[in-house]
């Protein structure tokens, strides 16, 4: 025994400086890693408007499933039911028959109260008009939804803009009113306002249609990045098939049924990195 080892043996050294070598991990089966659990289900959604002969059924029967961290594009024909279906999903329109699971709760079946903070808590919308407060600048748009939604203090809340204020490339608008801020860049403030509170689940009904296609495909792009990377279930409501190859899946509507279940569309695009980006609903689709 050397004179170095006898003298370990007496004063033995701290674990961390000798670690033993990791155990080898379990290789998940690769079909178990790619699927992320399911977040949201629509089960025989039916939605209709009018009665008698003024009738409309805008939902037809539609079962649909979306799972975290995928990017789901909602596309159909005007008048098809895309509206009312993102809005029935996001609880904002109480479907005719049928049921919602969100997180494993039956959503029409909760009181008004508990909707209401499982809206505030889980999810964020995202509209073509932005519905930004005039009178706020760019970070106070993101600050009053963590200091209200969350009771966030005043500190915490302007870092936290800040960081995704920063992370749309808009650090340098920051202090920039609606007024003062271009199309692209209003829509990108509304993505902000949307994930600055990490939602669960991001309903966006045209985000893109009020944008030039640059824009509109940068506004996507960022929404898809930031959604993946925390990890929310993000549905777009569009009529641009050039935003088919960010998504995740595609889902079809036609005249209230569903027409194509983005089973098919298994390919994620690839990570990139860059800048990244919340949701508005439908006004007609919530009345
Ligand atoms: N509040 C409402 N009152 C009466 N009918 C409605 C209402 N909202 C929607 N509808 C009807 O339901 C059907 C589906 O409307 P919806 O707004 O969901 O379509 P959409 O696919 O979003 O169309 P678009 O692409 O033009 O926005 C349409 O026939 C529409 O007229
Ligand atoms: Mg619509």
């Amino acid at each position: 025994m050397s004179r170095l080892t006898r003298l370990l043996d007496r004063f033995p050294l701290p674990r961390r400086l000798f670690p033993s070598p990791a155990p080898a991990r379990p290789t998940p089966a690769p079909h178990i890693a790619r699927r992320p659990p399911t977040a949201l289900t629509g089960t025989d959604l039916v939605r209709s408007f009018g009665s008698g002969e003024n009738q409309t059924y805008a939902l037809n029967g539609v079962s649909v499933e979306f799972r975290q961290r995928e990017v789901n594009l909602l596309m159909g024909p005007s008048g098809s039911g895309k509206s009312t279906l993102l809005a029935v999903l996001s609880g904002l329109l109480r479907p005719g028959g049928g049921s919602v699971a969100a997180l494993g709760r039956d959503v029409w079946r909760m009181g008004e109260d508990e909707m209401e903070r499982f809206r505030l808590r889980h999810c964020s919308y995202i509209f073509q008009g932005y519905n930004l407060f005039p009178a706020l600048t760019a970070r106070e748009q993101l600050e009053i939804v963590l200091k209200w939604g969350e009771g966030c203090p005043s500190r915490e809340a302007r870092k936290r803009a800040d960081h995704v204020l920063g992370q749309l490339g808009l650090a340098a608008k920051s202090h920039l009113r609606p007024a003062e801020l271009s199309g692209g860049e209003k829509q990108r403030v509304a993505i902000g306002r949307a994930l600055v509170k990490n939602p669960t689940f991001v309903f966006a009904d045209e985000p893109t249609a009020a944008l030039d296609w640059e824009n509109g495909r940068q506004v996507m792009r960022l929404l898809a990045e930031n959604a993946r990377e925390r990890g929310a279930m993000v549905l777009v409501v569009t009529h641009d098939p050039r935003l088919v190859p960010l998504a995740d899946r595609v889902f079809e509507l036609t005249d209230g049924r569903l027409t194509r279940d983005g089973r098919a569309d298994a390919t994620p695009p690839p990570a990139r990195k860059g800048p990244r980006l919340h949701l508005q609903l439908p006004q007609a689709a919530t009345a």
